[in-house]
């Protein structure tokens, strides 16, 4: 079989590694890739919004399985041209990633069908906003209706940074158009953990849970950025717990959506919220996690590419989905700097020691090559891996494959994985 992977980060590099594993795979296309991949698969440059172009190069190439990794495709419809044209693609059409893609929709669609969530009101103008912040007052929780590249959402503890989000929001139109509506929520207290799962539109088939690091510094200190590590299988997610999240979140979800006309195919993530026996829904991302892909498919011991075809086809019940019973660490490798502005073009070196460890895999997120050199090209630059029999072996592998990776100003969290082993 011939595979195009759309993307070009750390999670499409754990995606594109899963696949080649698969004796289905002759050839894998990634578009744009990343140097980590150039083992795997051919990078290639195609017009990353003209989606007829994407599909005329798949009817080309004899693509049998397109795999769209980021949300920005998804919800601009790329699944939708693929579709039109009987081209086999993972992932939902536009008007079923709206649950990512709006998040009004989302709540909307959680609210009328019971499916557990944080209380809400949706506003579209300043006015109504504040004054709804006023009569419910701090913590409270303001999200940018659209797609914000995971910065679109304040949770705020004082009413004073409440009201500048809105300013930000919806005066300053700091998200453009993604901004024109707000979701304020009611804050939630807990602990969060990410649920992804496969499906194809009426089964629905959990992965393992994975738990990530928004925060920059150990202890979950100082600003978000798009996550500095993660863990699998998060132990908060008891048994019980994945249980009930499957009952009362995901497949009423799937149904909800199947009902509404938007049948979702491919994987739903499910952010949750955990408090005691409590569990309710923070987000939902039509698309996998990064970095909880390089944690959860390093523990997948089926066929990935048979698992998303039969998405793609309707067949999930009949498809085998089984999971190592190991853990895995992923401790991401950031740019100094980062969140905020950071150097790039830096020299990396020790990859080839880090990776040749047994269970360990360096996935390369901002990277590329510069004169037979790899450096840096983004904020977070590598994610490394390890698989171990406990999440504590696991996390000391980890560790020891990043010592042996260096350039110039890294940073990176010594405490991943800690909620697990506290
Ligand atoms: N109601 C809430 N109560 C408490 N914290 C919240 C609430 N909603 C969101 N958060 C926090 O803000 C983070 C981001 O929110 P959310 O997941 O909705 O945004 P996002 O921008 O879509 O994120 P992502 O980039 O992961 O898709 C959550 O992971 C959680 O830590
Ligand atoms: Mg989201």
């Amino acid at each position: 079989m011939r595979i195009l992977v759309i993307g070009g980060g750390g999670r499409e590099h754990a995606l594109v590694w899963k696949l080649a594993q698969s004796p289905k795979v002759e050839k894998i296309y990634v578009a744009p890739g990343n140097p980590g991949m150039l083992n795997l698969a051919e990078c290639i440059n195609l017009p990353a919004s003209d989606f007829e172009s994407v599909a005329a190069f798949a009817m080309e190439k004899k693509i049998d399985l397109t795999v769209v990794g980021p949300e920005g495709p998804l919800v601009a419809g790329i699944v939708d041209v693929f579709k039109a044209h009987g081209l086999a693609i993972f992932g939902p059409t536009a008007a079923a990633a709206a649950i990512e893609g709006s998040k009004s929709f989302s709540k909307e669609l959680m609210h009328k069908y019971n499916i557990p969530t944080a209380f809400f009101k949706i506003c579209s103008d300043s006015a109504a906003a504040k004054a709804y912040i006023k009569e419910k007052g701090a913590p409270i929780v303001i999200k940018a209706d659209g797609l914000a590249a995971g910065k679109g959402v304040v949770v705020a503890m004082t009413e004073a940074e409440a009201l500048t989000a809105i300013d930000d929001i919806m005066g300053s139109h700091k998200f453009g158009e993604a901004g024109a509506q707000v979701v304020i929520e009611e804050f939630m207290d807990g602990e969060e953990a990410s649920l992804l799962a496969f499906t194809d539109g009426d089964m629905i088939v959990p992965m393992l849970a994975a738990q990530d690091h928004k925060r920059i510094n150990d202890g979950d200190e100082g600003p978000n950025t798009g996550g500095m590590g993660a863990y699998a299988p998060a132990p908060v997610l008891t048994a019980e717990l994945k249980q009930k999240c499957l009952e009362t979140i995901l497949k009423p979800t799937i149904a909800a959506l199947k009902a509404e006309g938007r049948k979702y195919s491919g994987c739903l993530y499910a952010g949750l919220m955990i408090k005691g026996s409590d569990i309710k829904v923070v987000e939902f991302n039509a698309r996998f996690g990064d970095p909880e892909t390089q944690v959860v498919l390093p523990l997948l011991s089926s066929d990935l590419v048979e698992i998303m075809l039969a998405c793609a086809n309707g067949t999930l019940n009949e498809t085998m989905v089984k999971w190592s019973d190991k853990s895995a660490v992923c401790v991401v490798m950031a740019s100094g700097g980062y969140p905020a502005s950071y150097p790039q073009g830096l020299v990396i070196s020790g990859l080839a020691a880090a990776n040749a460890a047994d269970g360990v895999v360096v996935f390369h997120a901002g990277t590329k090559e510069k004169d037979g050199q790899v450096v840096t090209a983004g904020g977070r630059v590598l994610g490394v891996t390890a698989v171990g029999s406990s999440i504590a072996q696991a996390k000391d592998e980890a560790y020891v494959a990043v010592d042996k990776i260096h350039f110039a100003n890294v940073h990176y969290r010594k405490d991943i994985a800690w909620r697990a082993l506290k």
